[in-house]
């Protein structure tokens, strides 16, 4: 190995961001690199390179996943869904101290679903194949991170929440760089410029020369040349992933895939049943709990400029309480594309109120054995004869009530005009 080999074979060890000096010394850039198995190259990675690798598989999984299943989830485009991203930013602009921001880019929001999505992949993607590594993990970071001043903020204490240890692992992964484990070496490659070193002096050759065919000619590592290409190669990748979607969508049986989550958080489908306890399940998506999907009801009127009907006396009498939805062009107070709930209290007075958790967002149900609002996520209890006063469970905030009329002669209950 000659000196302008080895420092060559530094140079790129920097710029790989090993945490160890260089997983195959002595390889002369002039030759093609072998590629080592999988387990050669866990026995020569590094203690901290094998150790970060269960968390880079993890959340670039994860994220891969997460950033699919939004594509092929019907709800999270439909903009009159509570469960959209239309629904979600509404939640969010109540509640998040971003809430300037959201407010911007409302207009926006099914392009920017579109946008977290691929966003989503492209970080997955990165973090499994090494592809623009740190600039993925970065975006990981940062991504965690607004998901949580949004879909996570309400989440007390803190460390219930995911979306923050999720960024700070991200960041971990950002500084330790992927240390060529696993990582191809056509991609470790990527970028790199072939130099011939003649007589005059080292100049760059079209990157097409074959290193064999003329002695002299070099590869040399760039920096830049291997971070535009590498992200243009990830982003062409993240393209044509985020592109199976549609016909994977079109293939998949009716009914399924209509749920959205986060990394951190899970969401809820209430059951049809007016008073039925909701089911819920998390689904990994990086950002945070998304409101869950409005149960059953008359449906309600565009406006509620009227007094709109949201359910029928009966409706909530036979089981003692009824789920609603509050229409999406609500104006404020009223939160706009929320579940409701509806109840009967023993002194046959209604009350209703937004039936988002203010724990962590999933939608609340009604338990007809305690007489209580109760959330099916973490627990808490809600009183619906003391204004939704919180009765236990990890939140302090009691639900918003709504305001509503109750027309014993046409039988109705609408939200107040
Ligand atoms: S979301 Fe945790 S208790 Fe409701």
């Amino acid at each position: 190995m000659t000196r302008r080999d080895r420092e060559v074979q530094r140079a790129r060890t920097r710029q790989t961001g090993n945490v160890e000096p260089a997983l195959w010394p002595g390889t002369r850039p002039s030759e093609p690199v072998p590629e080592p198995g999988i387990r050669e190259q866990l026995e020569r990675a590094s203690v901290p390179a094998r150790a970060l690798l269960p968390l880079r598989l993890f959340f670039g999984v994860t994220f891969l996943y997460a950033g699919f299943d939004k594509l092929l989830d019907p709800a999270f485009f439909d903009a009159s869904g509570p469960a959209s991203i239309v629904g979600q930013l509404a939640a969010f602009a109540r509640v998040s101290p971003l809430a300037p921001l959201v407010h911007l880019i409302q207009p926006f929001a099914i392009p920017m679903g579109l946008l977290i999505a691929i966003a989503e992949i492209a970080i997955g993607l990165g973090a499994l194949t090494g592809l623009a590594y740190r600039l993925a993990a970065a975006g990981g970071a940062v991504l965690s991170l607004v998901f949580w001043l949004t879909a996570s903020w309400t989440t007390h204490p803190y460390y219930y929440g995911a979306d923050l240890p999720y960024a700070f692992g991200w960041v971990t992964l950002a500084l330790a760089g992927h240390a060529g484990l696993l990582v191809p070496t056509a991609i470790r490659d990527l970028g790199n410029r072939v130099v011939d070193q003649g007589p005059w002096g080292p100049r760059g050759v079209p990157s097409s020369a074959r290193l064999r065919d003329r002695p002299g000619l070099v590869e040399e590592p760039s920096a830049s040349r291997r971070f535009v290409l590498q992200a243009a190669v990830l982003g062409a990748a993240a393209l044509a992933v985020a592109s199976l979607a549609a016909p994977v969508r079109f293939l998949r049986p009716s009914g399924t895939g209509n749920r959205t989550a986060s990394a951190g958080g899970g969401t809820v489908t209430p059951t049809d049943s007016p008073a039925g306890t909701p089911s819920a399940s998390g689904t990994p998506q990086p950002g945070g709990t998304a409101p869950a999907t409005a149960g059953t009801g008359p449906a309600a009127t565009p406006s509620v400029a009227q007094g709109v009907t949201v359910s029928t006396i009966a409706n909530v009498d036979k089981q003692g309480a009824a789920l609603i939805r509050i229409p999406a062009d609500a104006p404020s107070p009223y939160p706009a594309g929320d579940p409701g709930i509806i109840v009967k209290l023993p002194d046959g007075t209604y009350v209703a109120y937004d039936a988002t958790c203010t724990h962590r967002g999933c939608t609340v149900g009604w338990d007809a054995q305690d007489s209580v609002i109760l959330c099916p996520c973490h627990g808490a209890a809600f009183d619906p004869a003391n204004h939704a006063a919180v009765l236990g469970g990890p939140t302090n905030t009691p639900l918003l009530e709504l305001p509503i009329v109750v027309d014993h002669q046409a039988g109705t209950i609408s939200l107040r005009a």
